[in-house]
């Protein structure tokens, strides 16, 4: 087995983007940061030092941690944070994955500056399932803020009202030429005729799922959250916060007169707090005899790529039916056939009563925003979940009452539910060990109909259903696909529906579940699983690493 050492040295760097210098927390200086690049079965070790005032933790996002929750990184629910001039070094290894995932900072709105790719290929000797790229390039979309992120949030919360969005989604860090005094940072992608490359995307943005689309080029899914997926071609993809896709992109024949543009902005539901503007980079075939990429003396066009309205939720709804495993002899689909243990949850913003020394601005005249799952609001402990669970020191910390279905039966009705029941808490469900567990997601977003992209950690999960309007305990079950549904990390709940998913509680430790639009996290829609040790020495949490930072 081989082991890759890296070291993330999070420091702050000057960075200039939309004619502003500001400082940012990055790792090592990079903005983007550095990637991650394995291969399956290999161990990967990296040591955080935290150079900075602000405390940190570092999440590898979708990387199962078998056996190795204490790497897992979300601040408080597995580890207390890296304080200034700490260090903690982060040891798992990626077993049965293969594709693109990413790594992000999981302590307030760090993530805003600090992530990076993870590429992690087939084992040595093993090809992908299908043909070989000429080249592969990440492309890591994100967003911009002017101000401090980690000013916008806490402001936000205290008022309790909406943050303020960011000023430029960016391709690889760069906001590309729509936005003002942001020419130069253009994202380019030099190519040649004949071949495929692979391109690598990952959401990192904070707060918006995103279209993707490249002119006059289609571009074929063939892997989802570093799992194959069949093969499918579309002009355009839906990718969410949290999501990773691989697609192939197959160039023109011939050097062609034109330039393309490769676009994105977001799919935005529900309240529609969103920058409405598109980040662009540009495809370009790089011809060896001219500096613009076309042969000399013909006029160069510039095509630029169509994408969806922006709320346009029946392709959100079609373009994720698209997925499916490749359920075959080599890559199985272990989707769980029976169920020990069944959710119901309710996902969504709701308000809460402004408490007496704040001013608030939230709906109704003057209420708190919140979310909640199954209307409790997840309070972020001041100690680690997983530290406390371990030294059997739960008392204070959580309880493990969270409902495994709403207070009040919900029925989405069309007209927006009144979601004003909301209780703080940090309750968590336990989970005997290798339990499998049926989970059924329903929107009921009091701010118009959303969509959430619910991200899951320490495990895949199977979605075996999903659909619009209530989700019918009878009949729908029926329909469940168990044969080849898609298997991910992070889904896009139906904006106005629910979404069924499947997972076997295989990993002993708590994972945090959540929405990945960073701002539904800070109002508290997220949630953890306590999944019990098994009775065998490979089906426990090992004790945690010596240098495990203390709160
Ligand atoms: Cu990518 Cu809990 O996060």
């Amino acid at each position: 087995q081989i082991t890759r050492h890296y070291k993330f040295n999070i420091q702050l760097q000057n960075v200039t983007r939309l004619c502003h210098t500001k400082t940012i927390p990055t790792v090592n200086g990079q903005f983007p940061g550095p990637k991650i690049v394995a291969r399956e079965g290999d161990n990967v070790v990296i040591k955080v030092v935290n150079h900075i005032q602000n405390n940190m933790s570092i999440h590898w996002h979708g990387i199962r941690q078998l056996q190795t929750g204490w790497a897992d990184g979300p601040a408080y629910v597995t580890q207390c944070p890296i304080q200034t001039g700490q260090s903690y070094v982060y040891n798992f290894t990626i077993t049965g994955q293969r594709g693109t995932l990413f790594w992000h900072a999981h302590i307030s709105w760090l993530r805003s500056t600090i992530y990076g790719p993870i590429i992690i290929l087939p084992p040595l000797g093993v090809p992908y399932p299908f043909p070989k790229p000429h080249k592969e390039i990440p492309i890591i979309f994100g967003e911009w803020f002017k101000a401090d992120t980690e000013a916008i949030i806490n402001q936000a919360l205290q008022t309790g009202g909406g943050p303020n969005v960011s000023e430029a989604y960016t391709i690889n860090g760069l906001p590309g030429p729509t936005y003002n005094c942001s020419a130069k940072e253009t994202f380019k992608l030099s190519v040649k005729p004949g071949k495929t490359y692979l391109l690598r995307l990952i959401n990192a943005a904070l707060n918006d799922e995103l279209f993707f689309s490249i002119a006059n080029h289609s571009l074929t899914v063939v892997d989802a959250d570093a799992v194959y997926v069949k093969p499918f071609e579309t002009d355009t993809l839906l990718i969410t916060p949290g999501q990773t896709t691989n697609v192939l992109l197959k160039t023109k024949p011939e050097y062609p007169n034109a330039a393309f543009l490769m676009a994105a902005r977001p799919y935005a539901t529900g309240q529609g707090t969103f920058d409405n503007t598109t980040t662009t980079g540009f495809l370009k075939y790089k011809h060896p005899h001219s500096a613009l990429g076309v042969s000399k003396n013909k006029l160069v066009s510039l095509f630029k790529p169509t994408l969806p309205a922006l709320n346009d939720t029946a392709f959100a709804a079609n373009f994720s039916r698209k997925f499916r495993s490749l359920a075959n002899a080599q890559f199985p689909a272990n989707v769980p056939l029976r169920v020990d243990k069944q959710f119901f949850f309710t996902i969504g913003l709701g308000t809460h009563p402004c408490p007496k020394n704040q001013t608030c601005q939230g709906p109704n005249n003057g209420t708190k925003f919140s979310a909640s799952i199954n209307n409790v609001s997840f309070v972020q402990p001041t100690t680690a979940l997983l530290q406390a669970h371990f030294t059997g020191q739960s008392l204070g910390v959580y309880t493990t009452d969270f409902p495994g279905e709403p207070a009040i039966p919900f029925n989405y009705t069309g007209t927006p539910p009144n979601n004003t029941m909301v209780s703080n808490g940090t309750k968590v469900v336990v989970l005997p060990f290798n339990a499998s567990v049926e989970v059924v997601l329903q929107d009921t977003s009091i701010l118009g109909a959303e969509s959430h992209p619910l991200h899951l950690h320490g495990f895949n999960f199977f979605v075996v259903g999903q659909g619009f309007g209530n989700f019918d305990p009878k009949k729908d079950p029926l329909k469940f696909n168990l044969v080849d549904p898609v298997e991910r990390n992070t889904v896009g709940v139906p904006s106005g529906g629910w979404l069924a998913m499947r997972f076997r509680a295989d990993n002993p430790g708590v994972w945090f579940m959540h929405c990945h639009l960073e701002v539904h996290t800070s109002w508290g829609l997220k949630m953890a699983w306590l999944v019990l040790d098994g009775e065998l020495p490979n089906q426990k949490l090992p004790p945690p690493p010596s240098d495990l930072p203390k709160c």
